[in-house]
């Protein structure tokens, strides 16, 4: 399918691995402009080297920085070309009772997961505006609706992420701009098999028991019942960066497979 986005240059944080990789891949193929983030040079060099060999004339870039690190923002948009679109896919989480949940935790989840894309989305988004396209996408998740609570920091900050992104699409009134929120399910990423193997260790079971436990106690609404993979996120994500989703403008899509409860 022909998404339109040659030649689109697209910003997607934390993208060495996981959702943010798989997109990347898929808009280079889609013949966009890609820059990548992660934290360190060898992560970002290497994920442009396997990307560079996976997708042939691959356009794609790298922008090394950390978003717990408030001046971040500034330094990776220094010296970038114009943006047409921005996808704050970076997200941080981990699972800790809410009584044993420090400071810290909160701290870091609104500070990778909230502000980066807010900073970003300040320093990117009147550029957008003037040139009259643009597209903004949050990543949040699932949890923002099911607050799982050994979850509760990392769902709040998912959760401040539909906020934000409503307040955003008003501000694109009248534009060929918009502001989405894309609401993943769980996801075989790094991240997540981090997490799963944080959930084998503690309980001694093998993953495909633990990952059955998962499903019918944790997500025991999902309609999948099982991990979804980076790919079919980024199909989703990739759809809305595109100028055939032009319709779509301050909604919140949800890839979670079913996974959340009610109409809405
Ligand atoms: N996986 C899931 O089940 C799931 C479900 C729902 C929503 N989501 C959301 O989807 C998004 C992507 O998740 P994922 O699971 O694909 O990611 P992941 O595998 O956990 O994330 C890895 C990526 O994030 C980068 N990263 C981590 N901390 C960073 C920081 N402080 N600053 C800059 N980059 C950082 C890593 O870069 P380096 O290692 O190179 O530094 C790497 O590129 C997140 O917002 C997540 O909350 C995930």
């Amino acid at each position: 399918m022909n998404f339109q986005l040659k030649d689109k240059v697209a910003l997607i944080t934390g993208s060495t691995s996981g959702i943010g990789y798989a997109t990347a891949k898929l808009l280079l193929q889609e013949k966009a402009i890609v820059y990548i983030n992660g934290r360190t040079s060898s992560s970002v060099s290497q994920a442009i080297q396997q990307l560079k060999s996976e997708v042939k004339k691959a356009k794609v870039f790298g922008k090394v920085g950390d978003f717990n690190h408030s001046k971040t923002a500034h330094l990776i948009t220094a010296d970038l070309p114009h943006i047409d679109i921005l996808i704050n896919n970076v997200g941080v989480y981990d699972s800790s009772p809410f009584f044993e949940t420090p400071d810290s935790t909160w701290e870091n989840h609104f500070q990778v997961n909230v502000m980066s894309g807010v900073r970003l989305s300040r320093i990117l988004l009147k550029g957008m505006l003037d040139s009259n396209w643009g597209r903004i996408l949050f990543i949040s998740s699932e949890c923002a609706y099911l607050v799982p609570t050994d979850m509760v920091s990392y769902s709040a900050s998912k959760a401040m992420l539909h906020a934000i992104s409503k307040g955003l699409a008003q501000l694109t009134k009248s534009s060929g701009v918009t502001v989405n929120v894309v609401a993943p399910g769980s996801t075989l990423s790094k991240g997540a098999e981090e997490f799963l193997s944080q959930k084998i260790k503690s309980s001694e079971k093998k993953k495909n028991e633990v990952v059955q436990e998962f499903f019918s106690a944790e997500r025991s609404q999902s309609l999948l019942q099982r991990f979804t993979s980076p790919e079919e996120i980024a199909q989703t994500i990739v759809y809305l960066c595109s100028p055939l989703s032009s319709a779509t403008n301050g909604a919140i899509i949800k890839s979670e497979g079913g996974s959340t409860s009610g109409v809405f």
